[in-house]
C-alpha cells in the first residue's frame, strides 16, 4: 500500500560487519545453522516461524546473510508469520531484507505485502534493487502490545511467485526514540537515514549506532566540514551515533548565502511524516562557535533562529505533510559570520496502525493453535488482522476492536485437542471443528454467551458433555455424533426448547 522504493539499499558484496553485544535478534532466513558477520551472531529462523521452504544461494561472493532464504509456496495461506518474542509495551526496530538471487529460476522477484503487527506496512517490490545487484532492507519502528512481535509476508493481486525473505532484525529501541509519536495508534516506515558529508558506501550503522540503525552516506557535492568536538549522544532523545556528528555540509561561503537539500534524493509520495534534523556547530568549542540560521522546508517555517553550539541540536516534526520533492533551506540570521551547517537526517512515514485484535481474542485463538497438532498454515501473527488477512477458518468484527465471531475447520485433518483457552473468545458466535481428529475432552464454554452454534461430530473427543452447555441461553445447536463422548446427557438439556441437540451415533451417551 505504500510504496517504499524510496529506500535504500544494501551492498550484496560488503557490508560491514559490527561488534557483539546487539540486543534483540539478527535472524538469517532459511539458515540451517549461526551465521557470524564480522561480530554479529545471526540465527537460523527456525524457532520464529513454522511455514514454508528455504533455499541456498550458490553464488560466490554473496554476503552470508543473503545466502539463504525462506520462500512461502502455499498457495492457500493468507499470510506467512514470524513472531518474535518481545517485551510488552516496548519499541522495536524492524528491519526486512530481501535478496531475491534468482532462487526459484525465475528471472523477476515477485511482489508481496509485507505486515507488521496486524498492519498493512507496505508493498514489497525489489526489482529494480535486484537488477543492479542490490538487496532492498525496509525498516519501521512499531510498538510491542503484547509479548512478540509479529511479521508478516501476504500475497496480493500482483504476486506471481512465492513470496520469500532473507533476513529479519528486530532491536528494541530506548523509550526516548521517537518518542514524539503515539505508538499506540501509528508505526513509523523508515524512508531516509541519512549522515552528510560521509562518503560513497560507508554507513555509520551498529555499533556506532547502538539502535542498529543505518546511517548512510550522502555529500551531494556540498562543502564538507569536519568537526572539532564530539557531542554526547546521551543528550539527544533519539541517541544519533557520535559519528554522524563528525562530519557536515555547510555552504560555498558567501557572507548570508543559504544553504539548500535536496533532500531525501528521491520524490515522496503524499503522506505525514518524522522529520528529524541533527545539527552542530563544528568549529573547537569556544564562547563564538555558535551559529543561527533559520530551518524552513519547502519554503514553510520548521524553525526559526536555530543557535546550534558545539553541543549540537536536533530539531523534528512529527507529523509534517509532504509530497513529490522536498527541499531543505536553512538560512542565516543575517549579519552572521559563519553559514549554517548540518550533519544528518532522518525522514519516516506516519503510519495508521490497521486497528487491534482484542487481547482477549488473541490469548484465546493463541490458545486454540497451540492445542492444535497441525493447524493451518496461517495460523500465526494476529488473529484476524489486517482485514482480509485473518487466519484461515476465522471471521471478524472490525470495530472498533477486532472481535473473533466465528471459526471454521470442517475437514481440515487437525489433530490434538481443544483448548480451555476456547472459553476466552467471548464474542463468538459459531464454532465447527467438524471432522477433525480432535481428541480429549469438550472444555467448558459456559462464558460464550453469543455461542448459537456448536458443531463437534466426527472427532475421537472423549469425556462427558459439559452440563453447562444446556444453560447457554443462545445455543441453538449441538452437534456431537461420531465421537467417543460417554457418560449422561445432562439433565438441563432435556428441558431445552427450540434446540437441535444431535450426539448418536457413535457415542456411549445416556
Ligand atoms: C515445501 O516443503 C513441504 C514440506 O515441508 C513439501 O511438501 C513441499 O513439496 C515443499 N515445496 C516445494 C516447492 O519444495
Ligand atoms: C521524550 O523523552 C524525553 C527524554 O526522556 C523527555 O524529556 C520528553 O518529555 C519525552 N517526550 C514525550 C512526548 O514523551
Ligand atoms: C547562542 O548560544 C550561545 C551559547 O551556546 C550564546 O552564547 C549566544 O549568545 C546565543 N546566540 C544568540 C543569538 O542567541
Ligand atoms: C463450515 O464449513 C463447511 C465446509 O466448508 C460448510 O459446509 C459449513 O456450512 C460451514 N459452517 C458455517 C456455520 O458456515
Ligand atoms: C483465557 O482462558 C484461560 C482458560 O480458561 C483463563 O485461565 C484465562 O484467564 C483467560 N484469559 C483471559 C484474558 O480471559
Ligand atoms: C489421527 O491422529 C492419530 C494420532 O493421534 C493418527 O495416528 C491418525 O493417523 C490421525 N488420523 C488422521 C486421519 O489424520
Ligand atoms: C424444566 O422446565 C420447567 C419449567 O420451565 C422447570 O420447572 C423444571 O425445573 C425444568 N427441569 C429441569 C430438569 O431443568
Amino acid at each position: 500500500m505504500i510504496p517504499l522504493s524510496l529506500l535504500a539499499v544494501v551492498l550484496v558484496f560488503g557490508i560491514a560487519g559490527a561488534a557483539d553485544g546487539l540486543s534483540g535478534y539478527q535472524i538469517s532466513c532459511g539458515a540451517t545453522s549461526e551465521k557470524v558477520v564480522g561480530d554479529v551472531t545471526w540465527v537460523p529462523d527456525g524457532r520464529f516461524v513454522s511455514v514454508g521452504n528455504v533455499s541456498d544461494m550458490r553464488s560466490p561472493g554473496v554476503l552470508p546473510v543473503l545466502s539463504s532464504l525462506r520462500y512461502f509456496p502455499d498457495t492457500s495461506a493468507r499470510k506467512y508469520c514470524y513472531v518474535v518474542p518481545a517485551e510488552r509495551k516496548r519499541k522495536y526496530l524492524v528491519r526486512t531484507t530481501y535478496f531475491y538471487g534468482g532462487f526459484d529460476g525465475g528471472s523477476a522477484p515477485p511482489v508481496f505485502d509485507q505486515i507488521i503487527e496486524g498492519t498493512r506496512w507496505s508493498e514489497v517490490d525489489t526489482a529494480g534493487d535486484y537488477a543492479r545487484g542490490l538487496a532492498t532492507y525496509y525498516e519501521a519502528v512499531v510498538l510491542a502490545t503484547e509479548k512478540e512481535v509479529s511479521v508478516c509476508l501476504a500475497r496480493n493481486a500482483a504476486t506471481k511467485s512465492s513470496p520469500f525473505i532473507s533476513a529479519l532484525e528486530v532491536s528494541p529501541l530506548e523509550d526516548s526514540v521517537y518518542n514524539s509519536t503515539d505508538f499506540e495508534s501509528y508505526a513509523l516506515s523508515t524512508i531516509a537515514r541519512h549522515s552528510f558529508g560521509h562518503d560513497g558506501s560507508a554507513a555509520v550503522s551498529y555499533p556506532g549506532d547502538r539502535f542498529n540503525r543505518f546511517w548512510e552516506a550522502h555529500s551531494d557535492g556540498m562543502p564538507v566540514v569536519e568537526s572539532q568536538a564530539s557531542v554526547s549522544q546521551a543528550a539527544f532523545w533519539n541517541k544519533p551515533p557520535e559519528d554522524v556528528f563528525r562530519r557536515g555540509v555547510t555552504t560555498a561561503g558567501g557572507r548570508g548565502e543559504s544553504l539548500e537539500l535536496q533532500w531525501p534524493p528521491a520524490p515522496l509520495p503524499a503522506a505525514s511524516y518524522y522529520l528529524a534534523l541533527y545539527f552542530q556547530d563544528n568549529r573547537a568549542p569556544g564562547p563564538l562557535s555558535w551559529r543561527v540560521f533559520d530551518v524552513a522546508v519547502n519554503g514553510e517555517t520548521f524553525f526559526a533562529g536555530l543557535n546550534v553550539s558545539t553541543a549540537g541540536s536536533m530539531l523534528y516534526g512529527d507529523k509534517w505533510p509532504l509530497s513529490g520533492r522536498t527541499k531543505i533551506t536553512l538560512t542565516p540570521a543575517p549579519g552572521s559570520p559563519v553559514g549554517p551547517v548540518i550533519n544528518a537526517a532522518e525522514l519516516m512515514m506516519v503510519v495508521p496502525l490497521g486497528g487491534r485484535t482484542h487481547p482477549r481474542d488473541v490469548i484465546g485463538m493463541q490458545a486454540l493453535a497451540r492445542g492444535f497438532d497441525n493447524p493451518p498454515a496461517d495460523w500465526a501473527g494476529d488473529p484476524c488482522l489486517p482485514q482480509g488477512n485473518s487466519w484461515t477458518g476465522v471471521t471478524c468484527t472490525q470495530e472498533p476492536l477486532a472481535r473473533v465471531v466465528s471459526l471454521n475447520l470442517t475437514n481440515f485433518k487437525v489433530g490434538g485437542s481443544i483448548s480451555d483457552g476456547i472459553a476466552n473468545l467471548t464474542a463468538i458466535s459459531s464454532i465447527w471443528l467438524v471432522g477433525n481428529n480432535l481428541t480429549g475432552p469438550i472444555p467448558d464454554m459456559s462464558l460464550l454467551h453469543h455461542l448459537v452454534s456448536l458443531h463437534l461430530e466426527n472427532n475421537r473427543l472423549t469425556g462427558q458433555i459439559p452440563p453447562s452447555l444446556g444453560s447457554m441461553p443462545r445455543l441453538r445447536e449441538l452437534f456431537v455424533q461420531n465421537n467417543a463422548l460417554q457418560g449422561a446427557i445432562p439433565i438441563s438439556f432435556k428441558n431445552k426448547t427450540g434446540f437441535m441437540f444431535q450426539y448418536a451415533p457413535g457415542n456411549n451417551l445416556s
